[in-house]
């Protein structure tokens, strides 16, 4: 049997989780359900980390015994992790692990065993004892070098960490260590080899260098003295085992390395070796010293780790508990639709990369891809099929004697066009999604979106509705929306599981697109006369206005600002490319025009109609995209609009647009950009919306 294991990091169990947390495993939920409907027998890891000194000291804080602490983090991640349909009984994780389980005691305690006998690749042993003197930080769990922490502004105080901005803790002591220095030319092997064993390459490049650059023993030990809440070292319980060392174990452990038992509920035969999913931030720990442990144990190595990047604030900051701008679960909860989430998690983040979280986008696609776009279409098409085939799926075909009836009606009597369309959508989808570039794969499945709901505005069905002898032609656009969103139902379940199960309910289908195969799909296969369910909106509208103010509300109220009106401005952002050659006027540009132009001011800019002849994404932009513009010159102008990360290039081509025809024509990326598209620009990031015409214009024609 084809087995497929997925990991998430274990969460520390010192405070309560957020969307960082959450989005990780969404991801890893959302491939666990993808091995799933293709027939793979997957195994879903996510869990707890849950000793430590930084553990010990949040329990102290809140009165609570170190297990009271976690027992009380784990209740409310288990809690969260139902609402969000991540746990077993909705089909998400097959474990929760927890590193205070007994069988971990036990695995782990084998695994150090195991290394405690084994020589290094260099012939030495693999792990010995000696003196540890330097600087830790309890919420890294890490041993920081010069260059990682912050020096004291007065001498005689610890320095600080560069990412938690707190004090380090002088630690002075006996230590085991693992000589992680003879693992250099092995894991530089092992990556150049394994090319595919970190990704994305970036990430690998990173991971090289930091190896090849030497690597220094690690510490994996601390005295029982000084951290007590751990796992005593094997034949030496004066010492604790250093908590990263126990805690990557629990990927082995879970499944039944070293206990018997465990191996029997899971498996590690079956499943092992795992694709770990990490954020960028902890890759060294799973790149290197992972791997290197395994080496050491001569136990196989994970299939991959892959690193996604981190997700920070509409202003471009890092989300922290401090700020004041984390994304809380609770408020997730409470106003958004768990798919909806999903669905922005994965459409929003270039995956690899950082990516910015505001309620106010989430608001925004919510309602512009998928009430607007995929709920849409679906309730129009389920209602026509309602109002106009008696609420049965209508033939797809068009008899011989009506080709020409339909001709004239503008619908392409050829069915495999829209076909062949969805066809080499699901073959993008799929090719994307197995590449983690999840955006770009849901940018393939909303290209048919556009497309079905340009087929039906082009066709016009209440039009053929109206003539007794279209009636077929009727039915064959309808059903071909109607099996265009069976096969979007089957291509989106891994993202969205709610919103296609009730999809494939409307369309009157049973069971459920959890076990379908998308590879297997066949155009046609939606058979004739299913009679379709009760049509209900499967992504209600979000109310901006009124969750906006309710959310800054209990913000205020909690003294947490939460939106980036409230945030302090001026904060660095990081600009990743040159702005687009785009300006678009802001939202409160409009709210408060101060000042006036004369007539002749707005003459100088020469406002064309253009029709989009071609759209390609610039290469290694994300925000680019290159078109070719027809504004009734005997050349296309060539454009460049930093759309790309909401309009996927075949989003564009056909349509009308406004361009500004005598602005200087200027260079990015190497290709010249002459004129610019008009565009709204809204919500936290400035989202473009295309400015564009409902009556038909000539190209060419001025805007006066
Ligand atoms: N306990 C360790 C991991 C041990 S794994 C053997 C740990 N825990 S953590 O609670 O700090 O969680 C780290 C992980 O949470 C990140 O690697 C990432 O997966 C996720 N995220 C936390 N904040 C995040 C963002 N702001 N954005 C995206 N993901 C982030 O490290």
């Amino acid at each position: 049997m084809n087995t497929f294991y997925v990991t998430t990091p274990i969460y520390y169990a010192n405070s309560l989780p957020h969307l960082g947390h959450l989005y990780t495993m969404i991801v890893a939920d959302t491939i666990a359900r993808a091995k799933k409907q293709r027939g793979i027998e997957r195994y879903f890891l996510t869990g707890t980390d849950e000793h430590g000194i930084n553990i010990e000291r949040a329990a102290e804080k809140a009165g609570r015994t170190p297990k009271e602490q976690t027992d009380y983090v784990v209740s409310y991640f288990k809690k969260m992790t139902a609402e969000f349909g991540l746990d077993t009984a909705h089909g998400g994780y097959d474990i929760f692990m927890r590193t205070t389980e007994p069988f971990h005691y036990q695995g782990v305690s084998e695994f150090w065993r195991r290394i405690a006998n084994a020589k290094t690749p260099k012939g030495n042993d693999a792990i010995y004892k000696g003196h540890y003197e330097g600087w830790f930080c309890a919420p890294c769990a890490e041993y920081k070098t010069e260059d990682e922490y912050q020096k004291p502004k007065n001498p005689g105080d610890p320095p600080t960490c560069l990412i938690h901005d707190t004090p380090l803790d002088r630690v002075s002591e006996e230590s085991y260590f693992f000589r992680l220095s003879d693992y250099d030319q092995a894991l530089l092997a092992l990556y150049e080899t394994q090319p595919e064993f970190v990704r994305p390459e970036s990430r690998r490049n990173e991971v090289m260098s930091f190896v090849a650059g030497g690597l220094q023993d690690l510490s994996v030990s601390r005295p029982r003295a000084s951290v007590s809440w751990g796992i005593p070292v094997p034949n030496d319980p004066t010492h604790t085992m250093y908590v990263w060392f126990e805690a990557l174990t629990n990927y082995i452990t879970a499944i039944g390395f070293g206990n018997e038992e465990r191996e029997k509920v899971a498996g590690f035969e079956k499943y092992w070796p795992a694709l770990h999913l990490v954020g960028k931030d902890i890759l060294r720990f799973h790149a290197v010293y992972w791997p290197a442990f395994l080496l050491a144990a001569g136990v196989e190595l994970p299939r991959a780790v892959v690193a996604h990047g981190m997700w920070l604030d509409p202003n471009g900051r890092k989300m922290s508990k401090t700020l004041g701008n984390t994304i809380e679960l609770d408020v997730l909860d409470r106003y958004f639709p768990t798919d909806g989430i999903r669905y922005f998690c994965l459409r929003e983040m270039v995956f690899g990369q950082d990516g910015r979280f505001g309620y106010e986008s989430l608001i925004d696609r919510t309602n512009s891809d998928l009430a607007s776009g995929l709920g849409n279409l679906s309730s129009r098409t389920l209602t026509m099929i309602a109002r106009y085939c008696e609420g049965q799926i209508p033939s797809g075909q068009i008899p011989e004697d009506k080709l020409l009836l339909a001709k004239r009606a503008g619908v392409d009597t050829d069915e495999t066009t829209v076909a062949g369309f969805v066809e080499n959508a699901r073959v993008l989808f799929l090719q994307q999604f197995d590449l983690f570039a999840f955006s770009r794969a849901l940018e393939a499945a909303w290209a048919v979106v556009a497309r079905i709901d340009k087929m039906i505005t082009d066709a016009k069905p209440w039009d053929l509705a109206k003539d007794e002898t279209q009636k077929q032609t009727l039915g064959a656009v309808l059903y071909r929306s109607a099996e265009a969103l069976r096969w979007l139902a089957v291509l989106l379940f891994p993202v969205m599981p709610a919103a296609s199960n009730e999809l494939w309910r409307q369309l009157g289908l049973s069971a459920s697109p959890a076990t379908v195969d998308p590879a297997g799909l066949k155009w046609g296969e939606l058979k004739e006369g299913t009679a379709t369910g009760e049509v209900k909106p499967i992504f209600p509208r979000l109310d901006k206005t009124k969750i906006m103010s309710e959310i800054n509300e209990s913000a205020k109220a909690s003294g947490v600002h939460a939106t980036e009106a409230d945030a302090v401005s001026g904060a660095a952002t990081q600009a990743a490319e040159p702005p687009p050659p785009m300006t678009h006027a802001t939202e409160a540009d409009a709210v408060g025009v101060t000042s006036f132009i004369e007539i002749g001011d707005f003459a100088k800019v020469e406002l064309r109609v253009g029709e989009v002849l071609s759209a390609e994404r610039v290469p290694k932009s994300d925000k680019l995209l290159l078109m070719k513009i027809d504004i009734g010159e005997p050349t296309p102008r060539q454009v460049l609009a930093g759309i790309a990360e909401y309009y996927a290039p075949e989003k564009v081509l056909g349509r009308k647009v406004v361009l500004v025809a005598n602005l200087k024509p200027r260079k990015l990326r190497g290709f010249e950009s002459q004129g610019m598209v008009v565009a709204a620009s809204f919500g936290e990031e400035g989202r473009p919306v295309l400015a564009t015409f409902t009556e038909d214009v000539p190209n060419g024609a001025r805007l006066k």
